[in-house]
């Protein structure tokens, strides 16, 4: 049943109109325009539609906008700009860490989510919290590198 929803979306308050079951993906990408967030799986399985909820990364295909309306939700969007880059941002940019792209929206957000929670991580910390994240380009050793960096 369709229903008022109010969001916290980029530190900004919005109003959707969609059923409470309705995944936060497809109200970020379709009602409100934020393609960071990509659609992969639709299954919670790829990480590609990774967004934060308060600091922690979930993967907003799985998550209903029912669940969330109380939470900040930040999306790639929502962490810089192209001017001023997020510094995980600046990051993989400088260490090339793209190649056809769609999984650096997930890889970001899970960064930034571990850095958030240990500011220093160790390798085997970071492959932990990237394990899930997939990449079907293969620019694992870039990513790696770029997680390294950030961390640094
Ligand atoms: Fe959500 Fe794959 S699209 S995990």
């Amino acid at each position: 049943m369709t229903a008022s929803t109010i969001l916290c979306v980029n530190g900004r308050h919005v109003t959707v109109e969609a059923d409470s079951k309705t995944p936060l993906l497809y109200v970020l990408r379709n009602d409100l325009g934020l393609n960071g967030p990509k659609y992969g799986c639709g299954l919670g399985e790829c990480g590609a539609c990774a967004v934060l909820i308060g600091d922690r990364a979930a993967r907003s295909c799985t998550v209903p906008i029912g669940a969330v309306k109380t939470r900040p939700i930040t999306t790639l969007e929502g962490l810089g700009t192209e001017r001023d880059p997020h510094p995980v941002q600046a990051a993989f940019i400088a260490h090339q860490a793209a190649q056809c792209g769609y999984c650096l929206n997930g890889m970001i957000i899970a960064t930034v989510a571990l850095l958030r929670a240990n500011l220093h991580p160790a390798e085997a910390e970071i492959r932990q919290a990237l394990r899930h994240h997939l990449c079907r380009c293969g620019t694992h050793i870039e990513i790696l590198a770029a997680v390294r960096a950030a961390a640094a």
